[in-house]
């Protein structure tokens, strides 16, 4: 067995820092908007001009790092639009729930949009997103940072090459993580749907649109399984108080004080839970991620599968769990020729050719943070796009089937039925 260790790169062929320097405003200064997009932009060769956020202490934080003055600076988007078109072009990063009215504003003004998935929270929305983008000179790249890590970029390559012959499958699975779980979906702001998007479209619409990538084809059929099963009043252990700061237990996976103190104070999710300078004990004591897991808010599945049919009659089976050690993805391609097994987290890919009885495993270099590489690889793609030097990267259309998918399977889940796109 040949092993191997290969540097992939992003793909997006940077070429150092460029010469035009496109002016971005940024709707939504939180985690995504400010310290993902708003810290890498600046560092391929564009200038943060504009800032709208709700939150008026993080606004003027983040106005403060990138040296930007109070008539740069909105409480609202109506007041950044009142503006006209000043900006080259607009990063979305609100919450789930906001996505559509802004995008349709940027639009109507000819912007080239950046926009955070899930783009919209249910079906008739995908249609107006699509009339504001036909009817726009500008153009929407939705955020599915998975295409662009070296790891899924690699894996598209044996696909690409033939090597596996006929695609007939697809087994991918997103491991979330106990902890990952309780801190997003358990306390944090996806905990509730509405007004959050259902587990799957806000968790694994980068997956769907991955097995449509991989596909290479629309999806016909969905069946979909799970619920929430765990994180219930009747599996708090007798004596948990309804918060850590509290608790007399101290064997309890999901005590916050041991999930965020495994954390640097200023690495995600710590920094989330202490944003706007708040302590982690203050924090703890008296917001959201320091209530028990048991007897919280929160109401979306811990668990759910999918097998979705494809128009050319590949099958893909996605199952997304909270209850996994690691932070990662893991998939089988299935060929008529060959096998290909990829383990993300590890940078890992194993190929196994039918023909010639051989398998080769390699490991293609993956970073440990910003999703494997993949938000540096979104923000130099579309920084691409804006100067014209390559397409958009993951356009609307495309990205649109991945919540069909989403939003078809969260009803085949809640009816248990099987069901047909259109
Ligand atoms: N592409 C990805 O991989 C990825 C990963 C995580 C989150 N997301 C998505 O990115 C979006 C933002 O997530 P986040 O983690 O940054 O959340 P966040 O809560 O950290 O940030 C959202 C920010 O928007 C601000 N805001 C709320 N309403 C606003 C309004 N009307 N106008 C201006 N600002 C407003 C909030 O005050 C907050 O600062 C969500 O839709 C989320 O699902 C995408």
């Amino acid at each position: 067995m040949e092993r191997r260790t290969v540097e992939q790169t992003t793909g997006c062929g940077l070429g150092g820092r460029a010469a035009v320097s496109p002016n971005i405003a940024i709707i939504g200064c939180g985690n995504r908007g400010a310290d993902v997009y708003a810290a890498l932009l600046p560092e391929y060769g564009s200038r943060v001009g504009w800032l709208v956020e709700a939150n008026p202490v993080r606004l003027a934080e983040v106005a403060g790092r990138h040296g930007l003055g109070p008539q740069q600076c909105f409480a609202h988007w109506d007041e950044f639009f009142a503006l006209g078109r000043v900006a080259d072009a607009v990063v979305i990063a609100t919450p789930d729930g906001q996505h559509v009215e802004p995008c349709v504003r940027a639009l109507a003004l000819g912007y080239d949009v950046l926009l955070e998935k899930p783009v919209c929270l249910n079906e008739a929305e995908l249609d107006v997103l699509l009339r504001a983008e036909a009817s726009s000179g500008g153009q929407v790249s939705v955020c599915h940072v998975l295409r662009a890590t070296p790891f899924f970029r690699a894996v598209r390559e044996v696909l690409d090459s033939g090597v596996l012959g006929q695609l007939i499958g697809i087994q991918h699975a997103e491991n979330v993580a106990f902890w990952h779980y309780a801190h997003s979906y358990v306390r944090g702001n996806w905990r509730q749907s509405p007004p959050a998007a259902p587990f799957l479209l806000a968790k694994s619409c980068h997956d769907l649109d991955l097995l449509r990538w991989f596909v290479g084809a629309r999806p016909q059929r969905i069946a979909s399984e799970g619920g929430l099963r765990y994180f219930r009043p009747e599996h708090a252990p007798a004596g948990a108080a309804a918060r850590c700061v509290e608790c007399p237990l101290s064997d309890c996976p999901y005590d916050a004080r041991r999930i965020y103190s495994a954390f640097a104070p200023d690495q995600w999710p710590t920094s989330v839970v202490t944003a706007g300078g708040v302590a982690l004990d203050t924090a703890l004591r008296e917001g959201p991620y320091g209530e028990c897991v048991y007897l919280g808010n929160n109401n979306v599945v811990d668990h759910q599968a999918v097998t979705a049919t494809f128009q050319n009659g590949v099958t893909a089976q996605l199952t997304v769990s909270a209850f996994t050690h690691n932070n990662t993805r893991t998939l089988k391609l299935l060929g008529s020729h060959g096998e290909l097994r990829g383990h993300m987290e590890r940078g890992e890919l194993e190929l196994y050719d039918f023909r010639t009885g051989q398998a080769e495993v390699w490991t293609v270099a993956t970073p440990g943070d910003r999703h494997g590489g993949g938000d540096t690889g979104l923000v130099i793609a579309w920084l691409r796009f804006l100067r014209r030097e390559a397409e958009v990267p993951t356009p609307l259309t495309e990205s649109l089937d991945s919540h069909r998918m989403a939003f078809v399977a969260e009803r085949a889940r809640l009816s248990g039925t099987v069901e047909l796109l259109g």
